[in-house]
């Protein structure tokens, strides 16, 4: 089984080929996940939400992200793992990018790192960190480590200004040399035209279905948080099979149902 690399990216969308990719930030989970056929794994910062019950994403390390992006990356042979690059970690300096996306390459097992934005600083870490050999994700839109800029989780792009911006901002990611690009949480049409001038895929989160791949976090998709974005879909009530599964156990333990003899 081949692993899937960056370039291949590009090449599944002149194929007219789409992305599927989700996100896992630990070992049973991401086995799972790579059983499912899924092409790309990311460990998103997301994992300050899903996994440390934080309400943004901006505590997240670079310490945390190598942890379970190594988790990750041990336990599958196939799936491309991407590690998010979180705050801080790289906005910093291109010597400070360099040093943490290296980490994650080296340490965190990963095959390439996403960043968050598209101005002229980003793409000249994007750039540096392409010429010394790491992959690059690009992430647009709603870009959730600029939760205090924006004033929340709000969709973006919703101006004709703000539009062209992102389009312009997609087009210097990939001169950049970004392999692929996020674009979150903007209108449909404007994510459509993003995708159609760009050679680079574009993988979606609530952006519509014009994208060329789409991501989504596994704690929404199983039904596993209280709350999740309203782009989001359940494709498993596993949170709710979580509960029943408890209640069970502990009914039996209550009970002294288990453990049964045979099972002592
Ligand atoms: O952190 C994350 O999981 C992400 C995806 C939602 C795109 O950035």
């Amino acid at each position: 089984m081949r692993p899937v690399r960056a370039p291949d990216l590009r090449a599944w969308k002149s194929d007219g080929k789409k992305i599927a990719v989700l996100t896992a930030y630990d070992a049973s989970a991401a086995a799972l996940v790579e059983k499912a056929g899924i092409d790309v794994i990311l460990v998103g910062d997301s994992l300050g939400m899903v996994i440390q019950g934080r309400q943004t994403t901006l505590a997240v390390t670079i310490d945390d992200i190598a942890y379970h992006s190594k988790a990750v990356a041990r336990a599958v042979q196939r799936p491309l793992v991407v590690a998010d690059m979180p705050f801080l970690s790289y906005q910093t300096g291109v010597d400070d990018a360099v040093r943490n996306a290296g980490r994650l390459i080296q340490q965190g097992g990963a095959a390439a790192v996403k960043l968050e934005g598209g101005n002229p600083a980003i793409c000249e870490v994007v750039a540096r960190l392409v010429e010394i050999g790491i992959p690059v994700m690009g992430h647009l839109g709603l870009t959730p480590q600029s939760y205090h800029q924006f004033g929340g989780f709000r969709k973006q792009a919703k101006t004709p200004e703000d539009a062209e911006t992102l389009l312009q901002q997609a087009r210097a990611l990939q001169t950049a040399g970004a392999f692929s690009l996020v674009l979150e949480s903007i209108p449909f049409g404007v994510a459509a035209k993003v995708t159609g001038a760009l050679e680079i895929p574009t993988i979606g989160i609530g952006a519509g279905p014009h994208c060329d791949g789409q991501v989504l976090v596994m704690h929404d998709i199983l039904g596993l948080a209280d709350y999740s974005p309203p782009f989001a879909k359940v494709y498993a009530p596993v949170g709710e099979q979580m509960i029943n599964a408890f209640e069970n156990y502990a009914a039996e333990v209550r009970s002294g149902k288990f453990p049964p003899d045979t099972e002592s």
